[in-house]
């Protein structure tokens, strides 16, 4: 349609135009702001981001994998998404395929049909999959709470893990085994947070699921994933202490763990993540564990300005973030938490922008065209040494 790809060439203008006036201009590729006939004008399928200008490329040739988390129904059902997370993309995660809620529709069934999905896409396309997640106080299904209990819920967890680890043994790069359990506003010992596990098996769940994800598979990356860890605030550093001290217990008591995901949820009003996380990693990295960049967003509801400067602040800060990342020699794995603004999660009342305006927290808009966070993630990644 003419007025949309002329609304579009305009856009492309005013963020060139405004990426100078913020000093932001070498985030945005020569010639973003110029119209392109051949693609349509509109930049549909832009060749500046396909092939060996796509994010998997580069992070190929700069040793890495980069990718995000997808959504089942949408890679069989919507081909303009499949085409994109095929091309940009190679490692994926369920957003929520592999939750407790999606698999379990009852105590004694398994629904294994979305995981499986993502599962033979990211074969077809030469794809990793890292599993998301096998322990967290949420996600859990409705029949959960009338159904576990002390007696039996040390039981659950490991039949849960023995069945799902189980059944995709060697087939992942990594699994996040437990979720989000430290939260020292809980004001429990060690940080832990009050979850339906912690209540009632204690804190030997951790590692429980830790052992059994092991024994059921051998070869998956065990990993450690949370939020609110990435800044210097007192509130997340004390956080990212608790987790780090976690840590350090279990490799202390000989259970097996190979990675933290840092989720990397972050918001493009608040100070950037800095010192505090760079050491958290490094230290990470002299216990032998990888850092995987798991979930990254950048929420821009708080920020003032027309769209085209919050996508710029938005591109910001995947570019100093995922610079700083990168160039630690454990981090060699980063994943957006979906690959387009017409499905993020943080669409809506209760994460989203006042008055419904739409969220652009990720590399690629609604229309499935590149944000200038795209640029700025590729850019990152070509700031790591070349592999090849
Ligand atoms: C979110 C999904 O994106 C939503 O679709 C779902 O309704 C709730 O969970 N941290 C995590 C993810 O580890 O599993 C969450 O995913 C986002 C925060």
């Amino acid at each position: 349609m003419a007025a949309e790809r002329r609304s579009r060439r305009e856009f492309l203008k005013r963020a060139t135009t405004a990426a100078a006036a913020g000093g932001l201009a070498d985030l945005l590729p020569a010639g973003y702001g110029e119209a392109r006939e051949s693609d349509g004008g509109g930049a549909r399928t832009p060749a500046d981001v396909a092939g060996k200008h796509s994010m998997r490329a580069h992070a190929a040739a700069h040793g890495m994998l980069v990718g995000c988390a997808v959504i089942p129904e949408k890679l069989t059902g919507e081909q303009e998404y499949a085409n994109l997370v095929a091309e940009q993309a190679s490692i994926l995660v369920p957003e929520n395929a592999l939750k407790w809620a999606a698999l379990r529709p009852a105590p004694d069934r398994y629904d294994f049909r979305g995981a499986d999905i993502i599962l033979v896409f990211a074969q077809a396309h030469g794809q990793k999959v890292r599993g998301h997640n096998l322990c967290w106080h949420e996600a859990l299904p409705a029949w959960f709470a009338s159904t576990v209990t002390r007696e039996n819920a040390a039981q659950f967890l490991t039949e849960h893990i023995q069945t799902v680890a189980g059944r995709y043994a060697g087939k992942l790069q990594a699994w996040d085994v437990v979720n989000e359990a430290i939260d020292p506003k809980s004001g429990l010992p060690d940080g832990l947070r009050k979850s339906p596990w912690l209540e009632m098996i204690g804190p030997d769940y951790i590692e429980l699921a830790f052992r059994t994800a092991r024994k059921a598979d051998a070869t998956a990356l065990l990993t450690y994933n949370d939020y609110s860890i990435e800044l210097d605030s007192p509130d997340q550093t004390e956080k990212r202490e608790a987790v780090l001290a976690l840590v350090k217990r279990m490799k202390a008591n000989g259970a097996p763990i190979d990675a933290v995901g840092v989720q990397s949820h972050l918001d493009a009003s608040a100070e950037l993540p800095g010192a505090g996380l760079q050491k958290f990693v490094r230290e990470l990295a002299a216990m032998g564990l990888q850092v995987f960049v798991t979930e990254m967003d950048v929420n821009d509801r708080k920020l003032q300005g027309n769209a085209e400067e919050r996508d710029l602040a938005v591109a910001g800060v995947y570019r100093n973030y995922l610079t700083m990342m990168l160039a630690e020699p454990n981090v060699n794995v980063a994943l957006t938490w979906g690959i387009t603004d017409r499905y993020t999660w943080l669409k809506g009342a209760k994460y989203g922008r006042a008055h419904g305006e739409p969220e652009r927290p990720l590399p690629f808009d609604a229309d499935y065209l590149p944000t200038p966070a795209f640029f700025a993630e590729r850019t990152a990644i070509d700031s790591r040494r070349k592999t090849a």
